[in-house]
């Protein structure tokens, strides 16, 4: 009878053992990708993303160019779509990021037809100019995000952001 204690205990312990491991690998895990993925990073299949812009249809008026990565997170992979404004200075590609520098709203390259050749933004008529320059006297304090950019096999693709160079 106590042979049969000892034992339903050893068999608790272990049973209980498993489960508490099992639990602690299932908290572990994700701490561990969490530490050892690029956390948030937004392309994480490599620094640049391929779009089906060819690099021969542009011009220097600013297209708005999307794209999809794979965003990752400490728990699951997203897809998510971004988009740039693609436009030429001379030989020069330039992709700008569309997220207005005031609170964060989507610019438009002529998105107010009082205002041509400017980028718009909607929400509080921020304005900038086609390098992304901010208009003075608008909301937003400064200028639009640059995208890296470079051509592969006559496509765009489009790179991390950074701060803008043309300004
Ligand atoms: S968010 Fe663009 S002007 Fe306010």
């Amino acid at each position: 009878m106590s042979n049969n204690r000892v034992t339903r205990r050893q068999f608790l312990n272990y049973t209980l053992t498993g489960v508490g491991g099992f639990m602690a690998a299932g908290m572990l895990m994700p701490m561990a990708r969490f530490a050892i993925d690029p956390v948030l990073e937004k392309k994480a299949g490599g620094d640049f993303v391929m779009t089906d812009k060819k690099a021969s249809e542009l011009s220097e008026t600013p297209v708005k160019v999307d794209f999809k990565f794979e965003q990752v997170d400490a728990w699951y992979k997203s897809d998510v779509t971004d988009t740039a404004w693609v436009y030429k200075d001379g030989d020069k590609i330039i992709a700008l990021s569309p997220v207005c520098k005031h609170l964060g709203c989507t610019v438009n390259w002529n998105g107010s037809p009082e205002f041509k050749n400017q980028f718009y933004c909607p929400c509080h008529g921020g304005r900038y100019e086609k390098n992304g320059k901010n208009i003075p006297g608008t909301p937003p304090l400064g200028p639009l995000d640059e995208f890296e950019v470079k051509v592969k096999d006559g496509l765009v693709m489009i790179g991390k952001t950074r701060a803008n160079t043309l300004v």
